[in-house]
């Protein structure tokens, strides 16, 4: 099935591996003029949800920031991969992967030295020669470049999270909206991490989107009123200690299996965008992080992930407790004051991260979508995501049909709504163009419209016809 729909992606212009005249460089992949449609949809699903429903603001800052940045958050000391290579070919490996192939699952939060000992044990080798492996030792993630010239020159990184950003802002952000918590705050954008060696296509690459949220909290108050609208939804998940089971986000709060009532809400709300987005909620469940794997940021990280048939499992969100650790990490640094006053206590603000990725969401939208019939294939994406809502097929080329055609087209672009024109190859063919991009409708205009005004239209799922007056088709869809 994944090479099947990655043959669609390409030949349609999803997606495609970056690069491509020049041979290809692992870890970046182009987002083609149908897929840029679906992802900014993708986004927007996202942002409509904190921007309007939750009131956040917007921010906009730039991939690249100056090194004290990255000393103060951490990363240039802690965000590492452990990297062996092979001393025969050179070939790189993440070890923790390397040792996971032969002992299973749960190596990621192995020391340098434990690592070490089981590829000694093991005595495993480089998969691609055989050759010896060397030493393991901490690999930085992040690209590193100079911002100037000469002695001017600043020691830079492209962000590999965009949270940091956010969080330099908080004094304007602050002060913008008007000095009250909660303060949300998304930035949507692209970040970079240097991967040891990206596998899984879209899964994991070098250049990424990430939908950020910092959720600027009172640290007493780590609550919501909304979270009525979640609790009594049934989750399947894995908790820390490996237990997997299903209960309701109310029972897991109650227990103490997730400690903050804020983070059941926040994956509780992230489960129905993923399914409105158009991913199978059967493959989705929350998985904690186990206390030795989380990031040195957090006191406590759930992820949403998806278990993709073709690709096993996928992290599409993780959301954590970061407490004051980053607003923290900057004071020191800047020496920017961040605390604020309320109720008469002075404290640094707690926040509550949610980050999604937007690549991934992106291919398990397109896998869980993706349906194979006897006679065709089509993405059955629901209409907020789907590149075109429409396409408007002339049935041929003359008579007046395409000028017809364009008045409809045109009445579609009035009311704002994406319509795909296509006048070429036999009207099957065109159905399958647009069942292959996912597009709900299919209007066609026949001698029949010029006569009585009426067009047929097609829906994509079911492949039924009908006819309607030009003057529904707004109403009608
Ligand atoms: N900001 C969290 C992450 O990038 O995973």
């Amino acid at each position: 099935m994944y090479q099947r729909i990655l043959e669609i992606c390409k030949r349609r212009g999803i997606t495609y591996p970056s690069f491509e005249i020049y041979g290809g460089l692992s870890g970046f992949y182009d987002y083609g003029p149908v897929g840029s449609r679906i992802k900014q949809n993708i986004e927007n699903l996202i942002r409509n949800s904190y921007v309007i429903d939750e009131g956040c603001m917007e921010v906009e800052c730039p991939v690249l920031s100056p090194q004290d940045v990255w000393i103060a958050s951490g990363h240039v000391e802690n965000f590492t991969d452990k990297l062996t290579e092979c001393v025969k070919c050179g070939e790189p490996y993440r070890a923790d992967h390397l040792v996971e192939e032969t002992v299973g699952e749960g190596c990621d939060h192995m020391s340098i030295s434990e690592l070490n000992e089981n590829i000694k044990e093991l005595d495993i080798k480089c998969p691609k020669c055989g050759g010896k492996l060397d030493r393991v030792y901490d690999y930085n993630l992040m690209f590193k470049t100079y911002v100037g010239p000469g002695k001017y020159k600043v020691s830079s990184y492209l962000r590999p999270e965009t949270a940091q950003s956010t969080y330099i802002s908080f004094k304007r952000l602050w002060d913008v909206g008007r000095k009250r918590l909660p303060l949300g705050a998304i930035q949507i954008g692209h970040s970079f991490r240097n991967e040891i060696s990206p596998r899984k296509g879209m899964v994991r690459l070098r250049e990424f989107n990430q939908a950020e949220v910092q959720f600027f909290v009172d640290p007493e108050v780590k609550e919501t009123p909304r979270f009525g609208e979640v609790s009594s939804w049934e989750v399947e998940l894995r908790d820390r200690v490996d237990r997997e089971y299903k209960a309701t986000l109310e029972d897991l709060l109650d227990d103490g299996v997730i400690k903050i009532q804020l983070i059941a809400y926040f994956l509780g709300k992230s489960l129905n965008l993923f399914r409105s987005m158009g991913i199978d909620p059967k493959l989705l469940r929350l998985r904690q992080h186990k206390d030795d794997e989380r990031a040195f940021y957090s006191t406590d990280t759930w992820d949403i992930e998806y278990m993709s048939p073709s690709l096993g499992r996928i992290e599409l969100v993780g959301v954590s407790d970061r407490t004051d650790y980053d607003l923290t990490q900057h004071m020191k640094l800047s020496g920017e004051n961040m605390q604020v006053t309320r109720d008469g206590r002075k404290f640094t603000p707690h926040v509550i991260e949610v980050a999604y990725g937007i690549d991934r969401p992106f291919y398990c939208v397109i896998e869980s979508c993706f349906r194979e019939a006897e006679d065709r294939t089509f993405f059955s994406l629901p209409p907020d995501i789907a590149p075109y809502k429409v396409a408007v097929f002339p049935l041929v080329r003359k008579d007046n049909i395409p000028e017809k055609a364009r008045d409809v087209y045109s009445l579609l672009g009035g009311e704002r709504i994406m319509a795909f024109y296509d006048r070429s190859g036999s009207i099957g063919k065109r159905y399958a163009r647009a069942d292959e991009i996912g597009i709900p409708y299919c209007i066609t205009v026949d001698y029949d419209t010029l006569e009585d005004d009426t067009v047929t239209i097609r829906y994509r799922d079911s492949k039924k016809q009908e006819r309607i007056l030009i003057g529904d088709i707004i109403s009608h869809i």
